[in-house]
């Protein structure tokens, strides 16, 4: 709900504020019905070993506990990523200039305002294009940016990262800044980097910017303790996918059955978070006409979370054509923020 002062303030507000806002859904509801409807749920389930794309942890619940994971004492990432942006936001800005930001994976978009910030204090258009899975925080967000920056524009697209970049527009102003934050690159294995990196190459014109947060290899201790915290939060979340699953495709997984489990695969550089089955059952996925037998203490991998090397992360973006023209890190070197900018073949 949009807050105002008046009923006729609150009706003004609530106008403007849909004058600013385009929200474009990229996965139709017919669409969703269609031949591909789950299918990359059945191709993870029915392969050895049991795989789910990550972007199933973000239904509403999953995207309110994924926040609830940002504040976490042990979750060092968003805290060290933040800080990062506080300290170089100003120079993002004096780099770029005035330009279309399209964040992909935006979430509630709380780092972002650190750049918006940023480009309103130049003067400069606020133009945000925010991309998520989940709509229901897409639109939530997108509502409570629009009270809080008057000037900003915002064009939301829910889908997916590869339908987004498929169907982006020129940008309105002279430049575009595509964002992707939270390490959330770490959740693709070294093909799919690849592949969404040529993604990112083809949705920007040369001398166009990518910023991209990546975490940090660092000992293991500190990286188990923040996919294991002490409260739960993060095998609420884990669990959650099978209640995602129950409601999206007529399951029937019982979720106490399974259980949360999250190590740091050292020979890999990734944490990788798991659901255990507890005992020998078979579990049905109605609408996708799927069974699926799990043999006692048989897992289902829901996220690979790579931990990357500043360095070799460098040479791959050069690769692609995008320079570095500025990286970031924090005192203890846990977290990368690089500015790269797409050069010309
Ligand atoms: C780890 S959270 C990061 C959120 C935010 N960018 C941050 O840094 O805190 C990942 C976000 O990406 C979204 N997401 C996950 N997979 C996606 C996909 N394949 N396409 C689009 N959005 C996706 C989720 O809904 C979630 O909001």
């Amino acid at each position: 709900m949009i807050r105002s002062q008046s009923t006729s303030d609150s009706v003004t507000s609530e106008k403007n504020i849909k004058n600013r806002l385009q929200v474009q859904r990229l996965l139709e509801p017919g669409l969703i019905i269609s031949s591909s409807f789950g299918s990359d749920a059945v191709k993870g389930l029915t392969q050895i070993p049991k795989t789910l794309p990550p972007r199933y942890f973000y239904d509403d619940r999953g995207s309110e506990l994924f926040e609830q994971i940002c504040a976490l004492p042990e979750y060092y990432l968003t805290r060290t990523e933040t800080e990062i942006l506080q300290k170089c936001a100003g120079e993002i800005v004096r780099i770029t200039g005035a330009c279309e930001i399209v964040e992909l994976g935006s979430g509630s978009s709380t780092k972002t305002r650190i750049l918006l910030n940023a480009y309103q204090q130049q003067g400069l258009p606020l133009h945000y294009l925010p991309v998520d899975v989940s709509a229901g925080m897409l639109e939530k967000s997108a509502i409570q940016l629009l009270v809080d920056y008057p000037s900003l524009q915002i064009h939301a697209l829910a889908g997916t990262y590869e339908l987004a970049l498929s169907q982006l527009q020129p940008s309105q102003l002279s430049n575009r800044m595509i964002c992707f934050l939270g390490s959330s690159l770490g959740n693709l294995n070294p093909q799919e980097c690849d592949v969404f990196l040529s993604e990112i190459v083809a949705a920007l014109q040369v001398g166009e910017y990518f910023l991209l947060g990546i975490d940090l290899q660092k000992p293991k201790p500190i990286l188990e303790a923040a996919y294991n915290d002490a409260q739960g939060i993060t095998a609420a979340f884990n669990l959650n996918v099978l209640e995602h699953l129950n409601r999206r495709f007529g399951g029937n997984f019982d979720l106490q059955q399974f259980t949360h489990w999250a190590f740091y695969n050292e020979s890999e550089h990734q944490i990788e978070m798991h659901l255990k089955s507890r005992r020998s059952q078979t579990v049905e996925l109605a609408a996708v006409q799927l069974q699926i037998d799990f043999a006692p203490g048989e897992t289902i991998r829901t996220e690979i979370s790579r931990k990357f090397h500043l360095d070799v992360m460098q040479q791959q973006l050069k690769a692609k054509g995008l320079v570095p023209q500025k990286i970031w890190t924090d005192q203890k070197r846990w977290f990368g923020l690089l500015l790269c900018q797409l050069q010309g073949t």
